[in-house]
């Protein structure tokens, strides 16, 4: 089947719009009729595992970071994560009862077949979540986890993000239950919040003009930084790479306690400031961040929702309202801000955003 833009002026602009959609399916696919979460064959335990190695590359890489958060919150499973460029030439040791899982849209990537192999007879189970279920990486896994995510064309990764995010969330939830952390009302209760995700990620996508207009203020910019912190960490550190891989400017993410130990060294008024703190357990700290910031005459973009951005009080240059959702859920949620800036940020700048310069879709060489 032939694959077009169903309208939007960019393939990245229509994926970032399917996400309500595909979401909703990669729900369905792992949930039964019982409300029960059901995994591929063979299944996994998670109440046989000592530890989780996840690896992957790019935004697939930050779908990792943001599940570690969850498995150990969640599950209180010990989880390594890393790039798998610096995972296969580092030759880490795998302890028993190590579970090995690979992250990859295209499941293609050199690096990350590379790091799956060297797992091969160390790891106790090899699993991959992907969006190409007859990819290399699902072929060499003992377990192949769909995103259901359908093609991806734009080469900057949208949908592919936020449905690696349900599975790896749903995984979190289901280690939780196998392992005893987790009673059957709590399971429920996730996932009816996470059931409610998609009609949420609509309204997000109705802040559309918001992101647009704080995006004017991005493409004059030379530098740009993200902040966040917790779960929020990994979406400034995909929000701050989108921004690089098509607007082509150069944007760094911190996590927020870290702001102190060196980039607060580059605050002035000609570096916009992106906080993302949704009104969570860490939102005082995250804020007091955000005031040290505005203090050096910093532009702070605050992404957060009502009540937090009532809370922050005013100096935000900009504010970016999204709806409330439970803690462990914020980060699909602030997935759409960190591709939305970017992409109108792109737009304004004139890139192309669906090829941009130097980057590929798949990279299959090393
Ligand atoms: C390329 C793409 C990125 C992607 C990364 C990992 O660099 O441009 O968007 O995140 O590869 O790709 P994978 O297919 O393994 O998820």
């Amino acid at each position: 089947t032939r694959i077009d833009k169903a309208g939007h002026k960019h393939f990245m602009a229509k994926e970032i719009a399917e996400q309500p959609t595909v979401i909703g399916q990669a729900i369905g696919n792992y949930i039964d009729h019982e409300g029960n979460i059901t995994l591929p064959d063979p299944g996994l335990d998670f109440a046989t595992l000592d530890r989780l190695t996840l690896v992957a590359c790019g935004t697939a890489y930050y779908a990792c970071l943001t599940a570690k958060y969850w498995f150990e919150q969640i599950a209180r499973i010990p989880v390594d994560v890393d790039v798998a460029s610096e995972f296969r030439y580092r030759e880490p040791p795998i302890p028993a009862r190590t579970t090995a899982l690979f992250v990859s849209q295209s499941g293609e990537t050199a690096d990350t077949l590379a790091a799956l192999r060297y797992c091969e007879g160390k790891a106790d189970r090899i699993v991959c979540v992907v969006n190409v279920p007859e990819s290399s990486i699902a072929r060499e896994s003992d377990l192949v986890l769909p995103i259901h995510a359908g093609v991806e064309v734009g080469v900057a990764s949208t949908k592919a993000f936020t449905c690696q995010l349900v599975v790896l969330f749903l995984l979190a939830l289901k280690a939780a239950r196998d392992r005893g952390e987790m009673d059957g009302d709590a399971l429920a209760d996730h996932l009816s919040a996470l059931r409610s995700m998609p009609s949420v990620l609509s309204t997000a996508l109705e802040a559309n003009a918001q992101m647009q207009k704080a995006s004017l203020k991005l493409a004059e910019a030379r530098d740009v930084l993200f902040l966040g912190r917790g779960l929020m960490y990994p979406l400034a550190l995909e929000g701050a790479l989108k921004l690089k891989e098509i607007s082509y400017i150069h944007a760094e993410a911190y996590a927020s306690g870290e702001l102190k130990h060196g980039p607060i060294a580059l605050i002035d008024k000609a570096v916009p400031v992106v906080v993302m703190a949704p009104r969570d357990n860490l939102f005082d700290k995250t804020v007091s961040n955000m005031q040290e910031v505005m203090a050096r005459k910093g532009r702070v973009i605050l992404i957060s929702d009502r009540a937090g951005i009532e809370a922050a009080g005013e100096g935000a240059f900009a504010t970016i309202e999204l709806p409330s959702v439970p803690d462990a859920l914020t980060p699909l949620l602030y997935a759409i801000p960190a591709q939305l800036l970017a992409y109108h940020t792109a737009v304004a700048k004139g890139t192309d955003v669906d090829q941009p310069r130097n980057l590929a879709k798949s990279v299959t060489v090393e």
